[in-house]
């Protein structure tokens, strides 16, 4: 742990009663926030607040996947600094992956930040918080542990019916691009039995729809207490099999590790959603070469071809990025190419922006932002045609939905397909929770419309 002593008096104690968590970035940052917040009430009794001007704890966990994350944490920052300056025992610390990247270069430009801490010593927080409160010190704790804070985090709570497991951290992949390994460092899986056990907490917390988390949850693997390796699509088998599992989903998932147990394992676990995010980046073999995916288009035809084979309605998404350096129009006409060949649900598309230390940013970003913009609008109006086409494709059908919740308009629900669609109807609140038989009558572009096939 860095400390630095600050020229600042030390304040008479006030009591810590509240928290403001801001969130940016990945699934992964959601579930570490939701475990700050869980370490920060089981240590202090600290109550989560809706605004930082409420709170005595403001915590941020920032993203630095695309352009401007920096700038967009100082700024807020800014706002936060208000605060302070009217309330100067007000603890502000800033976690995630720009703190993990920045470090104590974030104390040196807002010296009004408490902590500094990374994704993998979030743990340590209620430590941190007791030496500031103690010596009003700065902190930064950017090492990284091999995960040990899974051993060190309380209970999880479950907020509505959805849950999340991080399986494992870091990447090992090194894409051109990416930040991610260096933000998150290597790759570790967690053992299984500490998912296992983390799962059925959930469940016993009311959790009906779990995803197990990780930057690329297919290249899992970790020995089992019997010393026996276990890999991913035998996880799957585990925890799709734990008593009272409702719905279990993955994210991210990488082409390269798409094994033949994986393909087949929707098809096998009837409690695995029929649901794939499965980023391709780009369609073009130069491009994906440069990006050192570790794969070709072909590769990725062939894993969505065996997934289809056994599970042929299985939704599937993707990310793609637009202007890559070196990127020529028939390079982009290549990913189109690729959209129309598989056809996508739905899909998150990104302008190439170069991240400070990766190897791509050391080669010109020589895609004209105008052409950046281009592409991506006519990417995004293909990816808008086929998710609005397949939607279309839902009416008329039948659909297990899980009631989740009361719908925007007055006496809707609104729930989700297994394919991961939110769908509206009319129904009785004291359904939420369940799963009912719904038949689709109409499509939008992001959600369906429903009637409840049963009385209620
Ligand atoms: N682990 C996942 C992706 C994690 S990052 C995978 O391998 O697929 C989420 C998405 O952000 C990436 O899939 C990519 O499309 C996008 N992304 C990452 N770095 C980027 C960059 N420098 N510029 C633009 N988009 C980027
Ligand atoms: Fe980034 Fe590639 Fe790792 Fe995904 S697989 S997190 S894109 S380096
Ligand atoms: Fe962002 Fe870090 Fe996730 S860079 S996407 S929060 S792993």
């Amino acid at each position: 742990m860095l400390v630095t002593e600050t020229t600042e008096k030390k304040s008479k104690l006030k009591s810590l009663d509240t928290l403001f968590i801001k969130t940016y970035g990945c699934a992964m940052n959601v579930y570490d926030s939701s475990r700050m917040s869980d370490l920060m009430q089981s240590a202090y009794g600290l109550r989560i607040v809706d605004e930082p001007a409420d709170a005595d704890v403001i915590l941020m966990n920032t993203c630095s996947i695309r352009e401007n994350a920096e700038n967009k944490v100082y700024s807020e920052l800014g706002r936060y600094k208000k605060i302070k300056d009217k309330r100067p025992d007000l603890i502000i610390g800033v976690g995630g992956c720009v703190g993990q990247q920045e470090g104590e270069r974030i104390q040196q430009r807002a010296p009004y930040v408490d902590i500094v801490f990374g994704p993998q010593t979030y743990h340590r927080l209620p430590e941190m918080v007791k030496e500031i409160r103690r010596n009003r010190v700065n902190l930064t704790e950017t090492d990284m542990p091999e995960i040990e804070k899974f051993d060190h985090l309380p209970k999880p709570k479950v907020e509505g019916l959805t849950g999340y497991v991080t399986i494992m951290e870091g990447c090992d992949k090194f894409c051109t691009f990416c930040i991610v390994p260096y933000t998150r460092g290597a790759e570790i899986s967690r053992p299984p039995e500490d998912i296992l056990k983390e799962c059925q907490q959930l469940i016993d917390a009311g959790a009906k729809d779990i995803s197990l988390l990780g930057q690329n949850v297919n290249a899992y693997h970790c020995e089992n207490e019997d010393g026996e390796t276990v890999g991913f699509a035998d996880l799957l088998h585990l925890v799709g099999g734990l008593e009272g599992m409702e719905r279990l989903r993955f994210s991210t998932s990488h082409p390269m590790e798409m094994t033949t147990e994986l393909c087949e394992a929707f098809a096998e676990i009837p409690t695995l959603m029929p649901y794939l995010h499965l980023p391709v980046q780009s369609g073009s073999d130069v491009i994906l070469k440069a990006m050192h995916r570790g794969h070709k288009r072909d590769d990725y035809f062939k894993a969505i071809d065996e997934l289809r084979l056994h599970t042929p309605d299985i939704a599937l998404s993707s990310d793609f990025i637009v202007g890559f350096p070196g990127e020529t129009e028939e390079d982009f006409e290549m990913t189109l190419d690729l959209v129309r060949k598989v056809g996508y649900d739905s899909a998150f598309s990104f302008k190439y922006s170069p991240r400070p230390g990766t190897p791509a940013a050391k080669a010109e970003d020589d895609v004209p932002e105008h052409v950046k913009d281009e592409r991506l609008q006519r990417l995004l109006a293909l990816l808008r045609e086929q998710s609005r086409e397949r939607m279309e494709k839902q009416v008329g059908k039948t659909s297990q939905v899980l009631v989740e919740s009361k719908g925007k308009n007055e006496g809707d629900l609104q729930g989700r397909t297994p394919d991961f669609r939110i769908v509206h109807f009319k129904g009785n609140p004291r359904l939420i929770g369940q799963t009912m038989p719904v038949k689709i009558t109409a499509a939008y572009n992001m959600s369906l419309r429903g009637e409840l096939l049963i009385e209620d």
